[in-house]
């Protein structure tokens, strides 16, 4: 099956790009914002496409929150109306940042409420590509080290320890983390199955001082690691507390996928 997947040099889209015979496209490749990617989409003639292209800084969607909009959410609909036209799979990877992390934990009857210009801008991104008929993915906050050139939370982290730097991480905030990798071989898994509608995909509830005392553990300086609290940081948006997530669908579209622990998987990253 021709899998295409968008935002393919983002940190997720490398892992997704890792797998045989897939193919990618970035903003190198086209504009999401810019109409004339349609007739690229034709010449590549994908049966599914993985749709991870973003404007997925917080920050960025905070002071740009029209931008964020364009792709987000409408560049996302025009996509999601191409596939429909031509049959072809859409797979929209969403966020848990569309909940509001006051009652956790998560499932896909949830109700969204996002805090964040991110997050409704997924949010209305979701809604257009469901009202196709397509499928929604909603990730928990990924970790893992970043196979591109730019660095992920979980670098800067390790490169802060490594270097004896004191950091001090929120315990009073938690996520369903999940790797990337796992992540990533979980929508190409949806890309190439069946079903429409909302599947979460989500680790174990951590906060990032759990995780932080995990790595910080594996390398041998827990002491490193100190808890924060989410009051001693002005935020210039809401964040969420808890946005532990959970599946009702998992087993139906995910036979015998699971994400890993982190446990698992942090020896490996550091070795
Ligand atoms: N990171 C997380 O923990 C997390 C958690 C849940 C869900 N998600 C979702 O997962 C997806 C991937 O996240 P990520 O962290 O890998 O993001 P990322 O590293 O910021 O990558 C975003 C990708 O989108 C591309 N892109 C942005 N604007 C575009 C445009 N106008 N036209 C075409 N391509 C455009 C970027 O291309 P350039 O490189 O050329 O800019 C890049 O390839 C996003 O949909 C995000 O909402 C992320």
């Amino acid at each position: 099956m021709k899998i295409l997947v968008t935002g393919a040099s983002g940190k997720l889209g490398c892992y997704l790009m890792k797998a045989q015979g897939v193919e990618g496209c970035s903003r190198r490749s086209f504009d999401l914002t810019d109409p004339a990617w349609e007739g690229y989409l034709d010449k590549i003639g994908p049966q599914a496409v993985v749709h991870s292209a973003a404007l997925s800084a917080i920050p960025d969607c905070l002071s740009r929150p029209e931008q964020a909009d364009l792709v987000n959410h409408q560049a996302s609909a025009r996509l999601g109306r191409w596939c429909l036209q031509r049959g072809v799979r859409l797979v929209y990877v969403s966020t848990d940042m569309v909940f509001d992390g006051e009652s956790a934990p998560y499932d896909e009857t949830s109700l969204a409420l996002p805090l964040s210009e991110y997050g409704r801008s997924k949010l209305r991104g979701e809604q257009a590509v469901l009202e196709q008929g397509h499928l929604v993915a909603r990730v928990a906050l990924m970790v893992g080290p970043a196979l591109g050139s730019g660095q992920s939370y979980y670098d800067q982290l390790v490169v802060n320890l490594r270097a004896g730097r004191p950091v001090s991480l929120f315990q009073d905030e938690w996520r369903g983390m999940i790797s990337y990798a796992d992540a990533a071989e979980a929508l190409l898994r949806l890309a190439a199955g069946s079903g429409t509608g909302v599947v979460h995909l989500a680790g174990p509830r951590l906060s990032r001082y759990e995780m932080g005392r995990l790595l910080a553990a594996q390398l041998g300086s827990p002491e490193l690691v100190s808890a924060g609290q989410r009051s001693d940081h002005a935020a210039p948006e809401p964040r969420p507390r808890d946005l532990t997530m959970v599946s009702r669908r998992r087993q139906e579209l995910l036979p015998g996928w699971q994400p890993r622990s982190m446990e698992e998987q942090i020896p490996a990253w550091l070795a």
